[in-house]
């Protein structure tokens, strides 16, 4: 088993949360900056600074985060890194519709900045509602705060979701842009903290099998597939007002889907990957309405038990709509119109409320001629997969055919599967580590660039604005616990083609 390499220390700076109150605060930042100190990947002179609009006492805050990091860490917790991480935690005031609060913050900042010795770098994290990013931005850039100056660098993240359809994206990006520069922004997806997410680009490109097969001319189509077993839970008034495609494929699935069919970067830099990346989504075909309709399957869960669990409909759901035409579950068929991918369907699905937890891309290769085997008992031979998991394991498995021990030649589908790790070993993370880290030495490699977030958004769009027509024609529905609706599976049949099976 294998150690990860070591990694040099951040330079020093100040890291402003603003929502420090709230869920992701404690659930994965919080959490994150502790595993980064435990591993001794902090800047060596650092500092916290919660802000939110309801009033807290410095030790309030960081009573707050050590019962959040007891309830979300990852790894034990030693009292001594998180004693040292929640002594640099202050708190203060901010509220965007009060600017005199952001003159404090500045103040504070200023003072900190002396007394700690960060040396004026700032790094600020958006972990508020939407509506307060650009607000937010706004008071950051009117006091200064964002300003680059004496060699120090000021930084933003800017958390999931990025707009609610292409106008508002467009809208979010025009406004941070007018305030900093495109290099000051970084639009965090998770997704891309996962190792696997980012070992998509290492497979493709670090080795030499692979690329002269990812295309057409091999590729018969491909799956991606991020299926929850949790329905909406508590959340139903956020979700009704945002569903599945929203949630899930303009930012989660077109991270995958951009990994797997991006053509190489000329260099592995932000520029370069982040170019190719966004290329490709805006190579997306946009359908027609009626094509949007018969490409698209929208479903919405049922009553139904998983595991131990009764879960309602949901539109019974607190905060739903009673007649919600919502989607819990989205299936899409998209084509890429470039050379690389003409014909190949990319078929998505995502959808809350099932029976498994996974989240995997499957590379269906074309089948091989069945000519030479006819005059034996060969009938069929089994697909030929390259799948790559992502949850709940961390997997590359290969689907092939191998003959049956035995004197006649008989045939059967086997698998090779390399599991993460059995080979390396990585100690549990939040996922959000990497992604905190690469913004303290500034490499936005996986972060999203205005023009991938807007390709995004220009792909879904003819999806949403079609269902809006529809409205609730075309819901389809399914238990929760199943494998999702019986129009998904249509989806593929209709060109001859199912669903991977989950083994
Ligand atoms: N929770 C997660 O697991 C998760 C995962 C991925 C992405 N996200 C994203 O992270 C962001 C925060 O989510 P959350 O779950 O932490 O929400 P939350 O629990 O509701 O917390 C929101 C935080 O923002 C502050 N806030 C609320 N309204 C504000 C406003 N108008 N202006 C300034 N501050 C405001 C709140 O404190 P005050 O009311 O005192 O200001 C609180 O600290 C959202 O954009 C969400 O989509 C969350």
């Amino acid at each position: 088993m294998k150690d990860p390499q070591p990694q040099r220390r951040p330079e020093n700076c100040a890291f402003v949360i603003f929502g420090a109150s709230g869920d992701l605060t404690h659930r994965l930042v919080i959490p994150s900056l502790y595993n980064l100190a435990a591993e001794k990947l902090l800047p060596e002179k650092f500092c916290v600074v919660g802000a939110a609009r309801k009033s807290m006492s410095n030790e309030g805050l960081r009573d707050s985060l050590m019962k959040g990091l007891r309830q979300f860490a990852t790894r034990p917790v030693d009292d001594d890194v998180a004693q040292q991480l929640l002594q640099c935690v202050t708190f203060v005031e901010a509220d965007p519709k009060d600017p005199p609060s952001f003159d404090e913050l500045r103040k504070h900042l200023d003072a900190l900045e002396c007394s700690r010795g960060t040396g004026g770098n700032r790094l600020f994290y958006l972990a508020t509602p939407p509506a307060a990013f650009a607000p937010t931005a706004r008071e950051l850039g009117r006091t200064g705060l964002l300003k680059e100056d004496n060699g120090a660098w000021r930084r933003l993240v800017v958390e999931k979701p990025f707009g609610t359809d292409l106008a508002s994206a467009k809208a979010l990006n025009a406004e941070l842009l007018k305030i900093m520069e495109e290099h000051q922004i970084y639009r965090i997806d998770h997704y891309l903290g996962k190792e696997t997410v980012q070992n998509i680009l290492v497979l493709r490109f670090a080795n030499g099998m692979f690329e002269p097969i990812w295309n057409r001319n091999h590729i018969d189509h491909i799956q991606i597939t991020v299926e929850e077993r949790l329905g909406v839970g508590h959340r139903g008034g956020f979700y009704d007002a945002t569903g599945a495609l929203r949630d899930m494929v303009p930012n989660h699935l077109f991270q995958l889907m951009s990994l797997v069919a991006m053509e190489p970067p000329t260099r592995f830099d932000a520029h370069s990957v982040r170019s190719e990346k966004a290329d490709v989504l805006s190579a997306i075909q946009q359908p027609s309405e009626a094509e949007a309709l018969h490409s698209s399957v929208r479903a919405q869960y049922l009553a139904g038990r998983i595991g131990d669990d009764e879960i309602q409909d949901y539109r019974k759901t607190a905060d739903v709509k009673p007649g919600s035409t919502t989607e819990t579950y989205v299936a899409l068929k998209l084509m890429i119109d470039n050379w690389r991918w003409a014909g190949v369907p990319f078929y998505l699905r995502t959808g809350k409320a099932l029976a498994h937890k996974r989240t995997e891309v499957a590379i269906k290769f074309k089948q091989a001629p069945l000519a030479m085997f006819s005059g034996t008992t060969i009938e069929r031979l089994s697909q030929n997969f390259l799948t790559i998991g992502i949850a709940p394991t961390e997997t590359i498995e290969l689907q092939f055919n191998a003959k049956i021990p035995g004197p006649s030649v008989t045939i059967d589908g086997v698998e090779m599967k390399f599991r993460y790790g059995d080979y390396f070993r990585a100690d549990p993370s939040t996922g959000y580590e990497t992604l905190i880290y690469d913004c303290m030495i500034g490499d936005n490699i996986l972060f999203q660039r205005a023009d991938g977030v807007e390709a995004g958004w220009q792909a879904v769009q003819p999806f949403l604005d079609a269902w809006k027509k529809a409205g609730p024609n075309g819901i389809e529905t399914y238990p929760a616990g199943s494998d999702g609706p019986a129009c998904a599976d249509e989806l593929l049949r209709r060109d001859g083609r199912s669903w991977r099976k989950f083994t």
